[in-house]
This record gives structure tokens, C-alpha cells and sequence, in this order.
């Protein structure tokens, strides 16, 4: 059967795409954020995933406000990314792996979650740049990958609690995958920002902080709020956090902090990083 490697959740922001595109990696802007990742390289060579599920949420590059799945998942043999008018480079597409994507979206109907299946699907910031971040030399990402989707853009959108139940469901259907594969489980965005509105700019450091040990020892903890109380405490696009339950709950017993790092502001966010095993 295959197994979870663990679990990387990360921030995704577009103009990190433009600083590894202008090697800026080291530029006192950056630093303190790329500083972040060669933990989280050393424990990807230790701990060698063959592929990766994604939970992110598209921005309008997939999926426009026109129609908006709850929770979509990607059949596709590959996953192309594409200009989504940020101005950085397009990264090459992204392997898929239609066995474990069939297994998930089977498994997931079958424990009644409503589902999109995408036999075609293209991948934006929100997907590319954590891969990107983790897998950073020249060329096509090394391993194979199956994007889900989780509405955060359209409301309504669905709850913490309802997410971490779908995070539960797909950490089940992993280890239930007649596979020896070797999976790690990604989980992008957040965590608190806001990029419009009359709150444009905020940041909630306390809430970041207490949120990121909550996944360690409570990781239910945030799924007691409302999604109205979610975007009063972490912004409107700090809702984005609901990515790292989902990711979080495919986890089950015991789970260590591998590693972790926070810094404030990258563009409008404040970025989190966190590798649990
Ligand atoms: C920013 C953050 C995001 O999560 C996003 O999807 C786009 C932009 C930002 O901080 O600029
Ligand atoms: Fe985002």
C-alpha cells in the first residue's frame, strides 16, 4: 500500500515566481523567505516522494467566477500551467498520476464528498510555485503530481470543519492506494493576508502563530470557527489557510514539526512554511 510521506504547507504568492525568475534568492527582501526551503529540500531527498497531492485553490485560471466547483480533483495525464497576467514566466507542465487520481476521486464519492473531476486542467501560481519551491533545479518537476481544488474565491465557500474532513478522506484513500508509492501531501496559501477592501493590507501575526502550532498539537482547533470568523482573524485571502487543514488531516496519530518558518510581509502576505511527519 502506499504511504504519506508527510506533509508540506506553504504560502503561494506570484511574486515569488518573478524573484526565482530574477535569481533574487539572496536579495534582503528574499532571504529570510528562501532561507526557508533547504530544510525542506534535505528532508525531500531523505524522504523521497514519487508524487505529490495538491491541495491549492485556483485564482480564475481554471475556474472563473462563472462556474466555481466546492472541491475538484485532476485526472489529467499532465497539468499545464499558463500566463495568468503577473508577469512571470510559465513553468513547464506538471506529470500527473491518473491511477492515484482515479483511486482519490473514487474513494472520495464513495465517502459521499461532491466532486469535479478535471480531465483537463491547468495549474496556476497557487500549484506551480510550491512545487517550484520544493523542486527547484531547471526543468520539469521531478515527480508526479494530482492538484485538488478547494474553492476560496466564490462564496459560499466550504467550511474548516467540512475541508478537514475531506484532508481525513484523502489521507485514507492514500494509504488504502495499491501503490508502493511514496506520497507527499502539499497544502498552499495563507496565511493571513487580504488584497482588496478596505482591510487591504491586513496581517495577523498572533493568529498565524497560534494557527501554526494548533496543526501540531490541535490541528482541529481552527475547524471551531466559522468562515466569517476565519476572514475577520486571517483576511479574506488568509481563508486560503483551509488548504493546510485539508493537507494536515491526511495526517493521523502522533505528528512532529520537521520544520517551519514565518516571515512577514512577502508582497501583501504573511508567508508561512511548515513540514510535518
Ligand atoms: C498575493 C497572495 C496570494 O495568495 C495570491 O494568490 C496572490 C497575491 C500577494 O500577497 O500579493
Ligand atoms: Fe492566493
Amino acid at each position: 500500500m502506499a504511504t504519506i510521506t508527510g506533509v508540506v504547507t506553504t504560502s503561494h504568492i506570484p511574486s515569488i515566481g518573478r524573484a526565482i525568475a530574477k535569481n533574487l534568492k539572496q536579495d534582503p527582501y528574499w532571504k529570510k523567505f528562501f532561507d526557508g526551503y533547504p530544510p525542506v529540500h534535505a528532508w525531500l531527498e531523505k524522504t523521497r516522494p514519487d508524487v505529490a497531492v495538491v491541495f491549492y485553490n485556483d485564482h480564475g485560471l481554471n475556474f472563473f467566477l462563472d462556474k466555481m466547483p466546492t472541491f475538484a480533483v485532476g485526472a489529467a495525464p499532465e497539468y499545464v500551467n499558463a500566463d495568468e497576467g503577473w508577469g512571470i514566466p510559465s513553468l513547464p507542465p506538471f506529470r500527473g498520476d491518473l491511477d492515484l487520481s482515479w483511486h482519490l476521486i473514487e474513494s472520495l464519492i464513495a465517502e459521499d464528498f461532491d466532486l469535479t473531476t478535471c480531465q483537463e486542467m491547468l495549474v496556476d501560481h497557487a500549484f506551480t510555485l510550491p512545487m517550484k519551491l520544493l523542486y527547484p533545479d531547471d526543468g520539469p518537476c521531478p515527480i508526479r503530481t494530482v492538484p485538488i481544488c478547494i474553492n476560496t474565491v466564490q462564496f459560499p465557500l466550504p467550511s474548516a470543519k467540512r475541508c478537514f474532513q475531506l484532508g481525513r478522506a484523502v489521507g485514507d484513500a492514500i494509504r488504502a492506494w495499491n501503490s508502493d508509492a511514496r506520497v507527499v501531501v502539499l497544502g498552499t496559501g495563507g496565511l493571513s493576508h487580504q488584497l482588496d477592501g478596505e482591510r487591504a493590507g491586513f496581517i495577523n501575526k498572533p493568529f498565524d502563530v497560534k494557527f501554526m502550532d494548533s496543526l501540531i498539537a490541535d490541528p482541529e482547533w481552527a475547524t471551531h470557527y466559522s468562515i466569517p470568523e476565519l476572514v475577520e482573524l486571517a483576511g479574506t485571502q488568509g481563508i486560503e489557510l483551509v488548504m493546510w487543514l485539508a493537507a494536515r488531516a491526511t495526517l493521523t496519530g502522533s505528528v512532529q514539526c520537521v520544520h517551519s518558518n514565518y516571515h512577514i510581509p512577502i508582497s501583501n502576505t504573511a508567508s508561512g512554511l511548515m513540514v510535518m511527519a
